[in-house]
């Protein structure tokens, strides 16, 4: 993927950690999802006080993009911190990685941390989540 686009993802994601409701954690985390159609979906964090029923930013912006129709991704860009200070990369949570694995190709669908512009590692979901469960394995 273009630098450039790289660096549009992480300003997007970046904007949502205004958003982020985390009033027990005060940890906010902000995604930018492109679409293969080149549309970007935004999520933020959105805890509660029962705390279960939180939902983390990455899944925040795939339902928002599946709701939509929306099923078919190449990347995301996800930044956290505690009080939204980005001192170091957020990595996406085991749950977050499974919902990626429902809608998008391992081999291809990369995730981008970053801490601002210039400082990013791009991801495969395949190295994030090896041997994942997904569509396939239920396919007959
Ligand atoms: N969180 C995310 O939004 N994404 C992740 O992948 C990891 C964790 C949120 C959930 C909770 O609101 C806060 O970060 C602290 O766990």
């Amino acid at each position: 993927m273009e630098k450039e686009l790289i660096q549009k993802l992480i300003k997007t994601a970046t904007d949502q950690l205004a958003y982020s409701y985390v009033p027990y954690s005060h940890f906010h985390v902000g995604a930018a999802l492109l679409a293969e159609d080149g549309s970007i979906y935004k999520g933020c964090n959105i805890e509660n006080a029962a705390y279960t029923p939180s939902n983390c930013a990455e899944r925040t912006a795939f339902f928002k993009a599946v709701s939509e129709g929306v099923r078919k991704f190449s990347a995301i860009c996800v930044v956290g911190g505690m009080d939204g200070r980005l001192t170091e990369y957020a990595p996406p949570c085991g749950v977050c990685r499974q919902v990626m694995m429902e809608f998008c190709d391992p081999k291809t669908f990369e995730i981008i941390l970053a801490t601002d512009t210039e400082h990013y590692q791009v991801l495969r979901l395949e190295e994030l989540l090896p041997m994942g469960f997904g569509p396939g394995n239920l396919a007959e």
